[in-house]
């Protein structure tokens, strides 16, 4: 059978996608450098390691194996570390990008997934961000996804290739089974962070910023499990399989919880006192960013099921309990 590419496939979001694309049937292949990924969390597929700014490997594993779609999740992705390291983020993006696109051009692989982000959109000032909203990003990292996105619509239009970029929100929670979770080092992430302080591996919890324009002053975000995540991913090949048309697609929930409320939620899951202070606002963080996901819905036929607050903080924590 012709496989699935998961790159990065061994990263939070790309291990939760190769669950559920081996639920649906498919043949996985994860290519994965492990620089921030885990090999006991490759338990969908061969894990093939390598390094897509790598062409010669990238073109090895295009003729070694017969491909019928790729999933793009490698890619460095912390906003702050952007800022400061724009040549490893312009080089790593970009370059693992083009690589993956010119190995698809030469192979014929029709189809790319490619894990784009809400970063693109900067600081909107709306309550529900949609696809139509200007991209105006901030920071370096979603600079950087823009330009990734332009160069699939180039590739796309020379090639004929279809592609969907998902643009995530706030992935969070974990498998619900605990096959596979969030296990970042360093760890940047509110949720693992929270519950680092519950389980007193860190001395206190740090919300950043309370003077911000909502309603308990603390930033908002939408917060989507990475489960739903995964089936939107699944949604997306099947809908590109279908004659769907290529488009960038917002990953949410349509609803924002602030970082206040993910606090009282982590402290009612897990039961434990949590240390909390107040700290200045972290730099490029905007007050509220949450997702109009009614296109991906639409064109997916996907919704989010498991991202009540409840279950990402439940999963999240009976995971961290588990890994750590
Ligand atoms: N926060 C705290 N304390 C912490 C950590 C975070 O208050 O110790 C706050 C942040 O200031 C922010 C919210 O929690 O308001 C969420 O922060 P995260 O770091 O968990 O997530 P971000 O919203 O900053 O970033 C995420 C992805 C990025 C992506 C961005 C797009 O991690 O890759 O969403 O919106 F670019």
């Amino acid at each position: 059978m012709d496989k699935v590419l998961v790159v990065g496939g061994a990263g939070y979001i790309g291990s939760h996608c190769c669950k559920a694309l081996a639920q649906s049937g498919r043949e996985v292949l994860v290519f994965d450098d492990l620089s921030t990924g885990h090999k006991d969390l490759c338990k969908w597929g061969d894990l093939v390691r390598g390094d897509v700014c790598d062409k010669a490997a990238v073109d090895q594993l295009f003729s070694e194996y017969k491909i019928s779609a790729v999933f793009h999740f490698a890619a460095k992705s912390l906003v702050g570390e952007s800022g400061q390291k724009p040549d490893l983020y312009w080089r790593t993006n970009l370059g693992g990008t083009m690589n993956l696109l010119n190995a698809m051009a030469r192979h014929f692989v029709p189809h790319i997934i490619f894990s784009s982000t809400a970063a693109v959109y900067g600081e909107p000032d709306v309550e529900l961000i949609s696809e139509s909203q200007n991209i105006q990003p901030i920071n370096t990292y979603g600079r950087t996804k823009v330009a990734c996105e332009a160069m699939i619509k180039s590739y796309a239009e020379a090639h004929s290739l279809g592609f969907v970029c998902p643009r995530y929100f706030n992935a969070a929670g974990a498998d619900p089974e605990l096959e596979t979770g969030e296990d970042h080092s360093p760890e940047t992430h509110v949720i693992p962070i929270l519950l680092d302080a519950a389980r007193g591996l860190r001395d206190q919890f740090s919300i950043f910023g309370d003077d911000y324009q909502t309603d308990d002053g603390s930033a908002v975000r939408d917060y989507i499990h990475v489960k739903d995540l995964a089936s939107a991913h699944v949604a997306a090949l099947d809908f590109l399989l279908a004659g769907g048309e290529s488009t960038a697609l917002n990953l949410g929930t349509s609803t924002g919880a602030s970082v206040k409320e993910l606090l009282q939620a982590a402290v009612r899951t897990t039961n434990r006192e949590i240390q909390t202070v107040i700290a200045p606002r972290r730099a490029g963080d905007p007050a509220r960013l949450v997702a109009d996901a009614t296109q991906a819905q639409k064109l997916l036929k996907w919704t989010p099921v498991n991202s009540s607050l409840t279950q990402i903080i439940d999963d999240a924590w009976r995971w961290h309990l588990k890994r750590f």
